[in-house]
């Protein structure tokens, strides 16, 4: 492992106090960024929250951003090579760091200043076809891959002489960094002025291994106990950040509300009880130049609220792509990743019911991917229903972008959903999101004023919200200022970082008993 011994105060150092009036500097520690590697949302949270970070920071702060390699990216024409090869010791032996940097410039091309992505790869550890797996298994040496990847953020920290004052890291691929941190801090001085936020984004997906491989990690005996890495027997990576970060947060308040008990607490509602008041949601923004129809080059006919003519057209290439057969009938999109989370059984069962029924006639578009069960649902209601239903299994960015703009509704039956941005892009797109109203989808849905809530998390919910959808739609009066207010919404990111930027200055010493930290960071608090 990197000699914990050997101090960074020679390098550039970060200020003690983050950004309170004066510049600070930000690590973002990401396993997925758009339009690199995504298979969710929190591809798009890294894309957008990073840049959106750096343009309120007044006065210039420093944003960088640190990701695992991905497959092909040695390949890829927008990366240049910026570190390595760089050796660093693991419990696996000796591994090798090469880093690749996206340029300054937004891959839109745009003047707007944008953080440093740094890919660091890992001998071969990231060249895969996959993020964490292939064909619904996880890679079996998922825990070597991020353990080792944490270390390596270390070894390029120190290479670049860069102590950020911050450390903001997402979900369980980034957690073994914060009980890391802690260990390092204890040796070397410098590194204990970086403050830590660690971000939940989705808490069905804990990073567990076999607790065997706590004894590798180097961390002490005690932590590794329930207050610590084990979870029932097991070691959990996402526990490393929500125990040894500062502030834990996680993607909307209504989900930080409901994982505070069972079951959507996955297990890990004490844990989070005992974080108290450092345990807070913050909803999420979408970047309004990305997700912009008047702008959008993956989609056929621009258009706006003002000017949504472009959306018919949309509309008509979308029914054309599904092989449509009813023009006039309104289409509700899809567009998912296949698992029990998103309620896709339910909704696969909802419209076999309404169709069986001969319920009023709409077309439904899906695009998704993920559990082959219900991969082959969505086929098999498509073969039923063609000319109706359409089901395209795969993972297609702009077929997404064309969904979003080709539809009327969309719909998120999930059983939960800590933030959800599809909702978000489907109302800026003009496609009235019906959602069951949990997590992040009831804190950025209203009923009835700019998408419809179901009442019930059934195949019965599915086919009364469907009812809803369809006779407001056929009303005009009541469908058009539903969408207009749908599209008027404003979800950006602009209005939402000032939480963060107001946490990163709140954050307490991790130093302790350094009083002088505490009292400034109470001060930035009241600010
Ligand atoms: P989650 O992160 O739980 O999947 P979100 O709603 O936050 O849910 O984000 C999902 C993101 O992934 C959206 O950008 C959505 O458009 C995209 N997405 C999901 N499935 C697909 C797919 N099969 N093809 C293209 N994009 C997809
Ligand atoms: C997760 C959640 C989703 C959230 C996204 C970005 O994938 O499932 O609800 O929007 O992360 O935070």
């Amino acid at each position: 492992m990197m000699n914990n011994k050997q101090s960074l105060n020679s390098r550039k150092r970060g200020r003690i106090v983050p950004f309170l009036d004066t510049p600070g500097s930000l690590l973002f520690l990401t396993s997925e960024i758009s339009p690199f590697m995504k298979t969710g949302g929190l591809g798009d949270y890294s894309q957008a929250l990073p840049p959106a970070l750096l343009r309120a920071m007044e006065d210039g702060g420093e944003v960088r951003v640190f990701c695992p390699g991905f497959g092909g990216a040695d390949k890829d024409p927008r990366l240049v090579r910026a570190g390595g090869p760089l050796k660093f010791e693991t419990p696996w032996g000796e591994k090798t760091l090469r880093v690749l940097r996206s340029g300054k410039k937004g891959d839109a091309g745009d003047s707007q200043p944008s953080p440093v992505i740094d890919f660091l790869l890992v001998d071969d550890l990231f060249d895969r076809k996959g993020l964490y797996g292939e064909s619904g298994q996880d890679y079996p040496d998922n825990f070597i891959r991020y353990f080792s990847w944490s270390l390596a953020v270390f070894a390029w920290m120190r290479e670049t002489g860069f102590i950020p004052d911050v450390v903001h890291g997402n979900d369980w691929q980034t957690g073994m960094f914060f009980p890391l941190l802690r260990l390092r801090s204890m040796e070397d001085p410098s590194l204990s002025s970086i403050r830590t936020v660690f971000t939940i984004h989705n808490l069905a997906f804990k990073g567990l291994f076999p607790f065997e491989l706590f004894s590798l990690t180097g961390f002490p005996d005690s932590w590794g106990g329930f207050d610590g890495l084990e979870y029932y027997g097991d070691l959990s990576m996402i526990k490393g950040g929500i125990v040894f970060s500062d502030y834990v947060t996680t993607v909307s308040p209504t989900y930080r509300n409901e994982v505070l008990s069972e079951p959507l607490g996955a297990g890990l509602s004490g844990a989070l009880k005992y974080r108290g008041e450092r345990f807070l949601g913050i909803l999420n923004g979408i970047d309004n130049d990305i997700w912009n129809p008047s702008t959008d080059p993956m989609i056929e006919v621009p258009f706006s609220s003002a000017e949504h003519s472009g959306k018919d057209l949309d509309r008509k290439c979308l029914q054309g792509k599904g092989r449509f057969v009813l023009p006039d009938a309104p289409v509700i999109g899809c567009v998912t990743r296949m698992t029990p989370q998103k309620g896709i059984d339910l909704l696969l069962a909802g419209i076999e019911e309404w169709f069986s029924r001969k319920g009023s006639p709409f077309s439904f578009f899906l695009l998704g991917t993920g559990d082959p069960v219900l991969e082959k649902k969505a086929r098999e209601l498509e073969s039923k229903y063609s000319g109706m239903v359409r089901a395209v299994i795969g993972f297609d960015e702009p077929l997404s972008h064309q969904i979003y703009a080709g539809s009327d509704f969309f719909i998120m039956p999930s059983r939960y959903e800590p933030c959800g941005l599809a909702q978000m892009y489907a109302m800026r797109y003009g496609s009235v999101p019906l959602v069951f109203p949990t997590g992040g989808l009831r804190d950025t849905v209203s009923d009835g004023v700019d998408g419809l809530w179901m009442s019930a998390l059934s195949v019965e919910g599915v086919t009364d919200i469907l009812d809803r959808a369809l006779k407001i739609y056929r009303d005009k009066k009541a469908f058009l200022p539903l969408r207009r207010h749908a599209m008027e919404k404003n979800n950006s990111w602009e209005e939402r970082t000032g939480e963060y930027l107001r946490l990163y200055k709140g954050l307490p010493s991790s130093v302790p008993g350094s009083g002088q930290d505490l009292l400034m960071a109470r001060m930035a608090l009241k600010m």
